[in-house]
């Protein structure tokens, strides 16, 4: 948690003319109290424990303001006229001792973004927005990595936009003091410096990450057009959105829907749309190709969107693409597998189920056997990716090559590792693979979809439709031509979708699959000091969710277990095998080793309490 901020006050505010020859910008006044009093009062809601106010024109107006909050102190800048933003934050290098959020003293914004700067897992971020048209932007280019690698007020000098800079930006003590350096050596030639050029001075040596929230309400007022467009437009806009905003951070321990960042959670508050306009369509479209890219490339497979869970996309692949006179095996290794088998019974599908252990890995010799020896040729293979049953994870990439070598289409219910564990369906030779937005994307829950190789979805067209609503030639064609759903789709989920799609290409997939291994390497690292035990062995482990064994106390529940950890806001999940008791912990989502270690505390409190027979337990 961040304690400290920064904020630049120095300017002149020449540009706002009469509004601002009195007063500094900051004291500006939309609404009862100064903007950056507001600006104050919304930090120290964020945790914000010291604020440091670097000024310059005006300063007694600022000093006032240390009489009324305690925690603030100023320093002054003399040289304010004849230097920029980045003098004014060097001036202060005696007094930042620790990391801060730096923020201007002009801008208004939505506290939500202090919210989102906080939980950031990177040291140094740079709040950013989609495009504002305020006339007076700092365009933001982003590396593959989702890092600052430049940014100007000239869209010309960049090779392409991203995003907007808001002017809110956590930086680590490091990187201010890399920064300090920086500016030592330019200050020389350019004395007018801005903070935010000395971000981009060192981006080349420091990752400093870029997070964009695309709809974020923000408005800085440097001249009358500004604080027009602040008073008509932009402040009642962040008063509505903020009187929403008390949303209270569960940590779900189940294996999705998983706990979403807020800025997915209020990317859903849009303006009522019809999903026939032409720009919701735009919006379906980047996000199908988005969806696709994550695994494969986008001229030779395709993303067809539902509205409906993760069961849904797996249905409508099974009930279209096998046709009569097609023969399926499909893997049945746990509860999905399980579910596949009966789909295809339900669409009377000519099937064999090849049944393995839910903990072990999947026999490949026999495997293969099985496909060669059926007597008829096998047409299609379904499997579970990563089985949340147990998190036994399923090696598709052997079983790939097998179905390339016996000509068989293979069909992937990667429901609970997309977006997580790197895919490329192209290498792993995969023609159907199954995902929802509501597991490691980190979106809302209401959209399935299937990524399809198109040559191969293109020859199902004649296949006689067993269904309507979840054909998936039909779904995939309408969308082709009409850039549209074919029925009435979640339109705010798709909203909250697309901002899933850029943390999640943000933070990059092996890097999410890092911080998912972390937190289940500290997972299992508490689960053997408190001598529980687990099912699927480490090296057939998807990392991602964890079959506990329950104890064998007196006492012990698992509602009560529920009840007990649902009370400090962590929800756990129950078992889903029918020989073993067992409990299930899932680390996905946007939580981090940190929340599993005040899981494991919580667990351990409960674990020794009932030993104890003690009824201390605060359910
Ligand atoms: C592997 C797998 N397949 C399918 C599903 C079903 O998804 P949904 O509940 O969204 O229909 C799940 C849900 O957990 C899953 O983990």
């Amino acid at each position: 948690m961040i304690r400290t901020a920064v904020i630049i006050a120095a300017g002149v505010g020449s540009r706002l003319g009469d509004a601002g020859n009195n007063n500094p910008k900051g004291f500006l006044i939309l609404d009862q109290i100064p903007i950056i009093e507001e600006s104050i009062q919304k930090l120290i809601e964020h945790g914000i424990e010291r604020i440091i106010i670097g000024t310059g024109h005006l300063k007694e107006h600022y000093e006032a303001l240390v009489k009324k909050y305690s925690i603030i102190s100023c320093k002054y800048n003399d040289l304010y006229e004849s230097t920029g933003s980045m003098y004014t934050l060097f001036n202060l290098k005696n007094l930042i001792n620790e990391d801060f959020i730096l923020l201007e003293s002009d801008l208004i914004y939505d506290k939500v973004g202090l919210k989102v700067l906080n939980n950031e897992h990177n040291q140094d971020v740079i709040l950013a927005s989609g495009k504002t048209n305020s006339g007076d932007e700092v365009y933001i280019e982003v590396t593959d990595k989702g890092c600052l690698k430049h940014l100007s007020k000239d869209i010309r000098s960049l090779n392409n936009v991203s995003a907007e800079l808001v002017g809110i930006t956590k930086i680590s003590y490091s990187t201010f003091q890399k920064m300090s350096l920086y500016s030592e050596k330019t200050f020389k030639i350019k004395p007018k410096l801005d903070y935010e050029e000395a971000l981009a001075g060192i981006a080349r040596d420091v990752d400093i990450s870029v997070r964009i929230m695309e709809n974020f309400a923000w408005c800085e007022i440097d001249d009358k057009v500004h604080l027009n467009r602040a008073r008509k437009e932009v402040y009642p806009k962040i008063n509505t959105r903020e009187k929403i905003q008390t949303i209270k951070r569960n940590i779900l321990l189940n294996p999705g829907p998983a706990t979403t960042t807020d800025s997915v959670k209020y990317s859903q508050v849009v303006p009522d749309i019809c999903p026939r306009e032409r720009e919701f369509g735009d919006l379906m479209v980047s996000i199908s190709t988005e969806l696709t890219r994550f695994v494969a490339n986008t001229l030779e497979y395709s993303t067809v969107l539902f509205c409906g869970s993760g069961t849904a996309a797996v249905e409508a692949i099974l009930s279209s693409v096998v046709d009569n006179g097609d023969r399926i095996l499909i893997i049945n290794n746990g509860a999905y597998g399980k579910r596949m088998c009966q789909i295809a019974e339900i669409y009377e599908l000519d099937f064999l189920e090849f049944k393995s252990s839910p903990y072990d890995a999947i026999d490949i010799e026999i495997l293969e056997s099985s496909i060669r020896e059926s007597g008829r040729p096998m047409s299609h293979l379904a499997l579970v990716h990563n089985e949340t049953t147990t998190g036994l994870l399923n090696d598709i990439q052997t079983i790939g090559a097998i179905c390339g070598r016996n000509n068989v289409k293979m069909i992937v219910d990667a429901m609970s590792s997309y977006a997580a564990i790197p895919i490329d369906m192209k290498k792993m030779n995969i023609s159907f693979l199954a995902a929802s937005a509501n597991k490691n994307l980190q979106g809302m829950p209401g959209i399935g979809f299937v990524i399809a190789h198109k040559e191969t979805l293109d020859n199902t067209k004649s296949i006689r439709p067993r269904n309507f609503y979840l054909n998936l030639y039909a779904q995939y064609k309408s969308f082709s031509e009409t850039y549209q759903m074919r029925f009435t789709p979640p339109v705010q989920t798709m909203y909250a979708l697309k901002q899933a799609i850029m943390e999640t290409r943000m933070e990059g997939i092996e890097a999410r699959y890092s911080r998912y291994s972390k937190s289940w390497q500290t997972l299992i690292k508490g689960i053997e000091r408190l001598s529980l035990r687990y099912l699927v062995p480490k090296e057939h482990h998807s990392r991602i969710i964890t079959t506990i064994v329950e104890p064998d106390i007196e006492g012990y529940n698992f509602n009560e277990m529920h009840d007990y950890f649902s009370a400090s806001g962590f929800t756990i999940y129950p078992g889903k095998l029918d020989n073993e008791n067992t409990f299930r912990i899932s680390n996905i989502g946007d939580i981090t080793s940190n929340d599993i270690m005040s899981f494991l505390n919580l667990l351990e409190h409960y674990l020794s309490n009932i030993q104890k027979g003690s009824d201390g337990i605060n359910v």
